[in-house]
């Protein structure tokens, strides 16, 4: 095949037969959040590159070897996002959001790009959806932000799956941390990668997520280093998952591969081992931006694997009638009447094609109709109609003005 009509490596086209999931999961995630006090935000899908590597940290994977990255004609680097949550910050600072009625509650729904090695449910262009809470520096903030999850699944019908959470504490604790991870990683110095020997130097919590060098089994747990007031605010998000009721597991050993995270970091995977959500708390993002020190607390969905996970949708909608006309004139009217009974609130679909009408009534069977009309001379004349009922097969006389009544 040639490269015009495949689709670029890591892509996914959405095709009509399944884009309702998609529609559903938006639907149900955007509903969801207007119950939690949510606000969307639509930001650019590429920004300055130095956004990303501020953010997401210039250590990272995503940052050093993910990104879609390329000049403009005036030589600016710009990137695609590879995730949400830095155009969001971004685009709050900008536009003076954090300078109003805090705590400012984010969402959003976007496509992101990152050059990884697709396999099933890892794409090079992917969507999120994304929730972002600013102003808030509070266990129950997390706790609400897991409850609000925890209720888009329940509503979408995710079932087992396992909430993972763990603390890798504030700046503080985490300096002696990386010092633990240095001493431990220098028995192997000779055996890294070139990133993370790279990394050891500047940022040692990155070697626990390099997908090439596998050291990271026996390594030290950060949650065994969170200071006094970081356990305490570790211990206060699990209570309050447990008052609502919410079952979790603490994982010591997540770390995410991000840069920015402070405090609370939690995952949602499924009982394959597809994480299919993550997010946590990232309290220095906003200064480090150079927006007024603004806490912060957020989580991703991605949506394919949402997507992947859900066993049962609702059904696409299938068209309430198809008009089918035989003459110019029946085929004029019939346009109308289906004009009519779509303002009505109907699915309505007439012959746009000039079809026979056998090859009409096909089409009638394809498209799923669960009733039909045939419009001709006669039946403009009498003002009466056969009604079929595409499924039970039976067919009632009606009046073509008491189409709407029978069928809604
Ligand atoms: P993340 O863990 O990098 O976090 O991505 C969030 C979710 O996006 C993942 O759990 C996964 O479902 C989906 N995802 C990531 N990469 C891919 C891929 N290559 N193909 C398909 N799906 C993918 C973030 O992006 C953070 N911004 C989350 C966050 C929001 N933290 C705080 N606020």
């Amino acid at each position: 095949m040639g490269l015009i009509t495949k689709a670029p490596r890591g892509t996914l086209d959405k095709l009509p037969a399944e884009i309702h999931k998609y529609q559903y999961i938006e639907r149900t995630a955007v509903d969801t959040a207007v119950l939690y006090g949510y606000k969307e935000i639509r930001t650019p899908v590429f920004e300055h590159t130095e956004l990303f590597k501020r953010s997401v940290g210039d250590t990272t994977d995503v940052v050093q070897k993910e990104m879609y990255t390329f000049e403009d004609k005036k030589g600016r680097s710009l990137t695609l996002k590879p995730e949400g949550t830095a155009g969001a910050a971004r685009a709050a600072i900008e536009n003076g959001l954090l300078g109003e009625a805090l705590p400012l509650k984010l969402c959003y729904i976007t496509n992101c790009y990152r050059y990884e090695a697709p396999q099933s449910g890892r794409y090079r262009e992917f969507s999120q959806f994304g929730a972002e809470v600013y102003g808030a520096n509070t266990p129950t903030c997390d706790a609400e932000l897991i409850a609000f999850a925890y209720d888009l699944f329940t509503k979408l019908g995710v079932k087992d799956y396992t909430i993972e959470i763990n603390s890798i504490g504030c700046p503080d604790c985490r300096a002696s941390y990386q010092e633990k991870l240095r001493e431990y990683y220098a028995q192997f110095t000779d055996k890294l990668c070139r990133d993370c020997t790279e990394r050891l130097a500047k940022n040692p919590m990155r070697l626990l997520d390099c997908k090439v060098c596998d050291f990271k089994e026996a390594a030290p747990v950060i949650l065994e280093y969170n200071c006094e007031s970081c356990g305490d605010f570790f211990a206060r998000f699990k209570a309050g998952l447990d008052s609502l009721g919410i079952p979790y597991v603490v994982n010591p050993k997540i770390v995410r591969g991000l840069d920015y995270y402070t405090n609370t970091v939690f995952e949602f995977i499924s009982n394959t081992g597809t994480v299919f959500g993550a997010g946590g708390r990232y309290n220095g993002l906003i200064k480090e931006l150079g927006g007024t020190d603004t806490p912060a607390s957020g989580f991703a969905l991605g949506l394919e694997r949402i997507a992947s996970i859900i066993e049962n949708f609702p059904m696409s909608r299938v068209p309430d009638i198809y008009i089918a006309s035989m003459g110019e004139k029946a085929t004029a009217f019939s346009l109308k009447l289906s004009q009519d009974l779509r303002a009505a609130g109907l699915f309505s679909e007439c012959d746009i094609v000039g079809r026979s009408v056998k090859a009409q009534m096909r089409f009638a069977d394809k498209i799923k109709a669960r009733f039909t009309v045939v419009i001709g001379e006669s039946e403009l004349e009498s003002g009466k109609v056969m009604l079929k009922n595409m499924e039970s097969g039976e067919s009632v006389e009606i009046a073509l003005d008491g189409i709407h009544e029978q069928i809604s």
